[in-house]
């Protein structure tokens, strides 16, 4: 959606606080011997108690309130009976529905003691989103944001999963303008426009350039075995900075 109204953003403030509060309540939870199940319960807990729907769920059915994905589970992972380790990266991916308008937000925990590597790639992923963010202007290409996270990898050595993107927000989970690339492809000619809502969501691995399909027909996980890492932000484009939606 575009924004064209100061209730638009206020409602989109509101949502965007909500699923910001669950991530924090479910990363602060994470310890290692808990169930996917028992993290999703914490984040549900938190969108019911602000009256606020499961966008996974009620967009695509999906089986928990939020994707919780593992080591080389990059997204869609189904809460249940696996339990958390020491060592893992728990990528925690919460979206919701508050009164028509949507959020979406992400981060990857890595329970302690983590290696350097897993430590470098949540690292960079971030700073991968953080510099998206930074270039994301109103006039600018879509592809500013492709370039920026291309080029935080590069200078990491990591690889991009091509084929999960950021996307468009707001009036539902999963909107125009899809396909908001990871990468830098020079034939994307859209433009970013004021008012523009973007959810923001590099995805950086160790060695993978794609994701399959698990055996659950949900989960997204590297074809090797790699290790990957998201981190998403829900932004509205402005002529200077964006706003941040999903930050508390
Ligand atoms: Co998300
Ligand atoms: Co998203």
């Amino acid at each position: 959606m575009s924004i064209d109204s100061e209730n638009d953003l206020v409602a989109l403030k509101r949502i965007g606080k909500i699923v910001a509060l669950a991530l924090q309540a479910m990363s602060a939870s994470v310890r290692p011997g808990m169930t996917t199940a028992q993290l999703d319960a914490i984040g549900g807990a938190v969108l019911r108690k602000h009256g606020a729907h499961s966008g996974p769920k009620l967009a695509y059915d999906f089986p928990g309130y939020t994707c919780i994905s593992i080591n080389d589970e990059s997204a869609h992972g189904v809460p249940g009976g696996r339990v958390i380790r020491a060592g893992d990266l728990v990528n925690i991916d919460v979206s919701a529905e508050l009164g028509g308008y949507y959020a979406d937000t992400g981060a990857t925990v890595a329970v302690l003691p983590v290696s350097p590597l897993k430590h470098k790639l949540c690292a960079s992923t971030k700073a991968a989103l953080d510099r998206a963010i930074k270039v994301a202007q109103a006039g600018k290409p879509i592809n500013v944001i492709g370039q920026a996270i291309e080029a935080e990898a590069e200078r990491a050595g990591f690889t991009i999963i091509e084929n999960l993107s950021g996307h468009g927000v707001g009036r539902s989970v999963h909107e125009e303008p899809r396909g908001v690339l990871n990468y830098y492809d020079d034939r994307d000619d859209r433009i970013l426009t004021k008012g523009l809502v973007v959810a923001v969501e590099p995805f950086l691995s160790t060695h993978a350039d794609h994701v399959v399909t698990g055996g659950d027909g949900w989960t997204l996980k590297t074809p090797d075995g790699s290790l990957t890492a998201q981190y998403e932000h829900t932004i509205v484009v402005t002529n200077g900075r964006p706003i941040i939606i999903t930050e508390i």
